[in-house]
């Protein structure tokens, strides 16, 4: 989609197929507001009100066809609800009811008029959750629909401004929206492709072109290099599919003085039958989303890289396919990861934190300042949280700080659970230095818990870390506002953020 801004200071100049205007439901506000437009507008405004009962509320839309002294044919007055209770998600949701009502006129072109100034957000907050909420609602993984099934979407937002004070800001968040939500819509087709069309090999394919695109560096591991490296969980659970695993290393030099480096890891299960530990049928089909957490650690970099934000940053992700076969990894097993820690497979559905272990091992390889690992990790996660909530553990109180504040401010909203010592007897292996699955209970916290053994070096010091369980916010079934149904891109804009505020 084209996104343009564009300075206007009469309504009737503005060419596109649908002007949009937010107003707010506070009664006085409300009237002020309609009062603005109403001297444009020969027609009669206050029956089209009275007649769609429109009041402002949120969520409420209402459209008035203007007459021909307007370059534009329909206004639509986009509701955002008391201006007291308004945030920059306000705008992403009504942005997105702005545009899906603009599909189904089957409409190209759409401008926006940038709203009033709301207290504690700056107009490059509010621009750019209007980008973002208009363009990341465009999205739908239709590649594999025949043409005339597959959506209409818009071709082009232009926001509207009328103050040329504002114009630098706007700008600043248009360039950004577009990387973001390149980002994030790579992510999205990435985590939405079928596991027969994408494998590790392929995914690695995407990286390469990513790298070269966007100049920074991408390293692959064959099966050879992963087998010599002593990568064994990586080995272990790839044993038995028929696509080879890769080891991919992302690298971004954004400090040049390279003061730190930050480490980001990445679950990447190109599907996951459970292997011989066989999940049941019935949403096994969701497994192919396994990779989410791979997925945006590679848009995350591609768009830090893009956005040319002063910190380094180095991508570790293991990837391969969880299958069962005469050659795959068994229960009982023994993997002696890298680094030489044991684990004992207890079942191999548990495979996520199997290939996750030897690339937190190996992150020490690169003095990590802090390492973040992003997974599809556990069922328990979505009795625990649902889908609006991704759980986030760690050793750092100030990193998670950060986190949970870019979690607010993209609305990627994160919530702690505990890493208490009483947790680690639940995965004591009798054979093994960890069990990789838990007595009941607590299956988020185990899990992470099973990941800690593997964040300290051979003098037992461990590095500063964060985990994101993602498997109930990865995807989404019930898709409404910017998030449609199937794969959401949570965590690219979660990490983005974080790293533009936190090192720019
Ligand atoms: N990939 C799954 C976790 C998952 C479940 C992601 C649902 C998205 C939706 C993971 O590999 C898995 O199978 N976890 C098991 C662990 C168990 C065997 C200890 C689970 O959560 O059931
Ligand atoms: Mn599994
Ligand atoms: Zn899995």
């Amino acid at each position: 989609m084209q996104l343009s801004i564009s300075f206007f200071s009469n309504i009737k100049e503005i060419k596109s197929d649908l002007i949009t205007l937010f107003v707010f439901s506070n009664k006085h506000l409300f009237e002020n507001q309609i009062n603005k437009i109403k001297k444009f507008l020969s027609n009669n405004i206050d029956r089209v009100l009275r007649l769609e009962k429109f009041n402002g509320e949120f969520e409420s839309s209402c459209f008035i066809y203007t007459d021909k002294n307007f370059k534009s044919p329909i206004i639509q007055l986009i509701g955002l609800g008391d201006q007291k209770n308004i945030n920059n998600e306000t705008f992403r949701k009504a942005s997105a009811i702005a545009a899906l009502n603009a599909n189904k006129f089957k409409l190209n072109h759409i401008s926006i008029i940038f709203p009033e100034l709301i207290k504690g957000l700056t107009p490059k907050h509010i621009a750019k959750a209007i980008f973002e909420g208009v363009v990341l609602s465009q999205y739908k993984f239709d590649k594999f629909l025949s043409p005339n099934q597959r959506k209409t979407r818009l071709k082009k937002l232009t926001l509207i401004y009328d103050s040329l004070k504002q114009r630098e800001e706007l700008n600043e968040a248009k360039l950004e929206s577009k990387i973001i939500c390149d980002g994030i819509f790579l992510a999205r087709d990435l985590t939405n492709m079928p596991a027969s069309e994408l494998y590790p090999k392929i995914f690695a394919n995407y990286a390469k072109k990513s790298a070269k695109e966007y100049n920074y560096k991408a390293q692959i591991w064959n099966k050879e290099k992963i087998k010599k490296i002593g990568l064994n969980g990586l080995i272990a659970v790839s044993s038995g599919s028929k696509h080879p695993p890769r080891f991919i290393i992302l690298k971004y030099d954004g400090e040049k003085s390279h003061k730190s480096n930050i480490v980001l890891i990445g679950k990447g299960i190109t599907f996951d039958s459970g292997g011989l530990s066989l999940k049941s049928a019935d949403n096994m089909a969701e497994m192919k989303m396994d990779m989410s957490g791979a997925a945006v650690v590679l848009a995350t970099i591609q768009s830090v890289a893009r956005m040319k934000i002063p910190v380094n940053l180095i991508g570790l992700i293991p990837i391969c396919e969880n299958m069962p076969s005469g050659s795959a990894l068994k229960p009982g097993d023994i993997i002696k990861h890298y680094g030489g820690k044991t684990s004992e497979v207890a079942n191999t559905d548990a495979e996520g934190r199997l290939i996750l272990a030897d690339a937190l091992a190996y992150a020490h390889k690169f003095k990590p300042e802090l390492v973040i690992d992003i997974a599809t990790l556990t069922g328990a996660v979505i009795s625990a949280l649902g889908h609006h909530v991704t759980a986030i553990l760690g050793n750092d109180q100030e990193y998670i700080k950060k986190i949970k504040q870019a979690g607010e401010q993209t609305y990627e909203r994160v919530w702690e659970l505990p890493l208490y010592d009483e947790y680690k007897k639940q995965i004591k292996s009798e054979v093994a230095d960890v069990k990789n699955i838990g007595t009941r209970g607590a299956g988020v916290i185990t899990a992470a818990l099973f990941l800690k053994n593997f964040i300290s070096d051979k003098n037992g010091k461990e590095y500063k870390w964060i985990h994101l369980d993602i498997a109930g916010t990865a995807i989404i079934n019930e898709g409404s506002y910017y998030i449609q149904s199937g794969a959401s891109g949570v965590g690219v804009r979660l990490l983005t953020e974080f790293f533009k505020t936190n090192y720019s």
